[in-house]
């Protein structure tokens, strides 16, 4: 018997700790799956989650993981055999039953795109679908947590942050909302198959987003913006490995991100909530002390 245990994979991730936090104050049976358990103990929003080793890159430690289980909030970690891997973990799914699979998917998944990243998406979507299990697939726009991942360094030593997005909008949003948004829809009724798309409140170009750093870090932040190419070059030198860094550059500098496609607000947040998405301006402010020079 199952007794509605629900497994997180990406559970110490931006949106899935978050998830876990919402699931088990609402008292439902979590399992994480982590590489690392002994650090993932660790994290406050974890607590009072069973926490078990496993690999979400390395499918074939994960048979303990998806015992007893009936949902799932499935985050695939980028990698390079991603695509084996996502596949392997929807097999494993419908083999153990789930009945009802969250999928962190992306904004604009799209199978005629160049990027990689709304391609894949797209296809696990479409396998989750294929397998029968009930789904709800998260097409979420870029998270705010991006600044502290990819910008962070150069907004502290250059006040300044790079990418190729022109002038184009994004509805950003804050992955704790994400998070929140898929406990809501595991734990609750009506969300079955179904595909939500997630944003935050404003569509912002990268210059209003520079202009919010600065105001909540009170001091100057630029955007430069650089060809794709450029882009590319640039986070090979501080060690993106290069697939994923000729990716960042197609998703954002030569596919529809760049032509406008991420300006759209939707009211999902708010729809599922009962409150409005988080503002990057809030976001910003309460993460001005992380980003200041240390
Ligand atoms: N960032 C965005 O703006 C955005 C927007 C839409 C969709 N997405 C999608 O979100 C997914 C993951 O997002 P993320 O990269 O930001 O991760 P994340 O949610 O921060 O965490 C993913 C988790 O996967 C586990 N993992 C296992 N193997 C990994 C590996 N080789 N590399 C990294 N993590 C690994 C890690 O857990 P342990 O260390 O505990 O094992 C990690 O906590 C991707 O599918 C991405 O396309 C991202």
């Amino acid at each position: 018997m199952s007794d509605g245990r629900i497994l997180v994979i990406g559970g110490t991730g931006a949106t899935g700790s978050e998830a876990v936090r919402h699931l088990v104050q609402r008292s439902l049976p979590v399992r994480v799956v982590s590489r690392d358990p002994s650090r993932a103990v660790e994290n406050p929003a974890l607590r009072g989650a069973e926490l078990v080793a496993g690999d979400s890159s390395r499918p074939e430690t994960l048979a303990e993981a998806f015992r007893d289980v009936e949902k799932l909030y499935l985050v695939p970690p980028t990698h390079p055999g991603w695509d084996e891997t996502q596949s392997a973990m929807i097999d494993m799914a419908a083999a153990a039953g789930v009945r009802h699979a969250a999928k962190l998917s992306v904004f604009g998944a799209d199978p005629a795109e160049p990027s990689l990243i709304l391609r894949f998406h797209h296809r696990g979507e479409q396998e989750i679908q294929r397998r029968g299990i009930g789904f709800t697939h998260i097409r979420a726009n870029s998270f705010f947590q991006n600044v502290l991942l990819l910008d962070a360094p150069a907004i502290k030593a250059q006040s300044a942050f790079y990418s190729c997005v022109g002038d184009a909008r994004f509805a950003k949003v804050d992955a704790r909302d994400i998070g929140e948004v898929v406990a809501t829809v595991l734990s609750e009724p009506g969300h079955e198959n179904r595909t939500y798309e997630l944003t935050g409140p404003d569509p912002l170009t990268y210059d209003d987003i520079a202009a919010e750093l600065s105001r909540a870090l009170g001091r100057e932040i630029r955007y430069v913006d650089m060809p794709p190419d450029d882009y590319a070059a640039l986070l090979i030198s501080v060690g993106v490995p290069q697939w994923l860094a000729e990716e960042f550059a197609t998703l954002y500098g030569r596919g529809k991100q760049r032509a406008g496609a991420s300006a759209r607000v939707t009211s999902t947040v708010e729809d599922l909530l009962g409150r409005p998405p988080r503002s990057f301006a809030d976001w910003a402010r309460e993460h001005a002390d992380v980003l200041r020079a240390a």
